[in-house]
């Protein structure tokens, strides 16, 4: 069989040698604890302002559109991820569905998201840390040093810290802080729950006129920007992702069928719901201009109210809760390697555990690249990147279920995707859409990446492959 259409039989996902499977440790609460802990952090602390610079108060329709995307790629989510509950996520699913090639671009794009999701939500953190220091315990910070050379400054030292925080942490054995994880994720619920009251009560409509100033679909500024609600919501998308990394969780879940559909469908329902009242309450608080102007518009939002506590409390909750969605990504970033080495296609001792149980190498890669691109680059094109490697692996997910339904229509599904061709098409359909409507500086560099992995996978990964050692 060839390279481009040899692919793992189903059942075979969790094909292991030896004491190579995961252990089954976690069941549903862990792994809604685990999906919300992912999915809330920089997009809607921070995206909210950088959305609402792009499309006005239309911004609301943006969170709507990315949010009824993901809702129709969490499904297909579900539905593969109780099929198949195997580390690996939508790498995985490739692999079986739509051949070796495919799975390497798809594992390839997940690498690229989860290390840039790191550096994403590096920056938010850095623009929390740096509002609070500044602007509740009067500390006046050198400009060279918390903003890179976009914003006039030289590096974005807070960002660097965190990432490489976490991956300390993460190489100290801090994986068993399932209980600290719960804590912070009601943390975080809880200053977004009082921000929403805070901020209602100043609602004024008067807000949201004009409410599409840029229009609806992508058209370029002077600058090269792309605004408009589409372009706003493919940058959005970025909040709303993070179920995915529960999916990497599969082969760990005790109940597969039953606690990844609740994981799953449930973490990405309640942030929808929660990011729908947070971006209306901050619009309707502040003008969208001014929004886009802070880089933690949540507690510019607060500050401006008169509510500095709250302000500070939101920055307190985002100093504490965003370094769980760091940790979160690089915990599904260690799946990745550990599939795709197991398969072959990486070097198994990339994805080596120490005798702590820590990926040693995957951590200290993603944490150290992730805090070189968090120091120099400014957060909107960070998100739009891992935006990319994103939509192409949900494309990938969806495409696997729909496939899957015809080609082996009596496999056991613990999970059915409801009106499956109009959900696979829609998840299909916006995900093309949204990643049509990044900016054009996003898609070429995320061509050059995949151009650098079709290289990696051609030079190493396609004689190396275990199916294809197997012949
Ligand atoms: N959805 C995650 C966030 O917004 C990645 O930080």
């Amino acid at each position: 069989m060839s390279f481009i259409t040899r692919r793992k039989p189903l059942g075979a996902s969790q094909m292991s040698e030896g004491g190579d499977a995961l252990r089954r440790t976690l069941s549903w609460p862990h792994l809604v604890a685990l999906g919300v802990g992912a999915i809330v952090g920089t997009g809607i602390l921070t995206l909210t302002g950088v959305g609402a610079g792009l499309a006005g108060p239309g911004v609301i329709l943006s969170f709507m559109l990315a949010g009824a995307v993901c809702a129709c790629a969490a499904l297909a989510y579900a539905e593969m991820a109780t099929m198949m509950p195997a580390a690996g996520s939508a790498y995985t699913y490739s692999y079986t569905v739509l051949g070796e090639f495919l799975a390497w671009i798809v594992g390839w794009s997940l690498i690229l998201e989860y290390t840039v999701v790191c550096s994403a939500v590096a920056v938010g953190w850095s623009a929390y840390a740096v509002g609070f220091l500044q602007n509740q315990a009067g500390l006046e910070l050198p400009q060279a040093l918390i903003a890179g050379p976009h914003a006039g400054g030289l590096v974005n030292l807070p960002a660097v810290f965190i990432a490489l925080a976490v991956a300390g942490l993460l190489l100290a054995g801090t994986r068993e802080s399932a209980n600290v994880n719960f804590a912070l994720v009601v943390l975080k619920l809880l200053a977004l729950a009082v921000f929403i009251v805070v901020a209602g009560m100043a609602f004024n409509g008067q807000n949201f006129h004009p409410f599409m100033p840029n229009g609806f679909l992508p058209t370029t500024n002077a600058d090269g920007t792309r605004v408009g609600v589409a372009a706003a919501a493919a940058i959005i998308f970025f909040a709303f992702y993070g179920f995915d990394a529960i999916s990497t969780a599969a082969e760990e879940a005790k109940n597969p069928g039953r606690d990844l559909t609740i994981g799953i469908v449930g973490s990405m329902l309640a942030c929808t719901v929660i990011y729908m009242l947070v971006a209306g309450a901050a619009l309707g608080a502040m003008p969208a201009a001014e929004l886009a102007k802070s880089e933690e518009p949540l507690a510019l939002v607060l500050r401006t109210l008169g509510q500095p506590l709250a302000a500070g409390m939101m920055a307190v909750v985002a100093f504490l809760a965003l370094p769980t969605v760091i940790m979160a990504f690089m915990f599904g970033q260690s799946r990745i390697f550990f599939a795709m080495s197991r398969d072959g296609l990486l070097p198994r001792g990339l994805a080596k555990v120490s005798s702590r149980g820590v990926p040693v190498f995957v951590t200290i890669f993603t944490g150290v690249v992730a805090a070189v691109i968090a120091g120099a680059f400014p957060l909107g094109e960070i998100a739009a990147l891992a935006n990319a490697g994103t939509l192409v692996a949900f494309i990938a997910t969806a495409a696997c279920m729909m496939i899957l339904r015809r080609r082996e229509p009596n496999a056991p599904r613990p999970f059915r995707t409801p009106l499956w061709p109009l959900v696979g098409v829609l998840a299909i359909v916006g995900c093309v859409w949204l990643f049509t409507s990044l900016p054009l500086s996003t898609m070429r560099n995320f061509l050059i990446w995949n151009a650098a992995g079709v290289v990696v996978y051609l030079v190493y990964a396609r004689t190396r492959s275990r199916l294809a050692l197997q012949g």
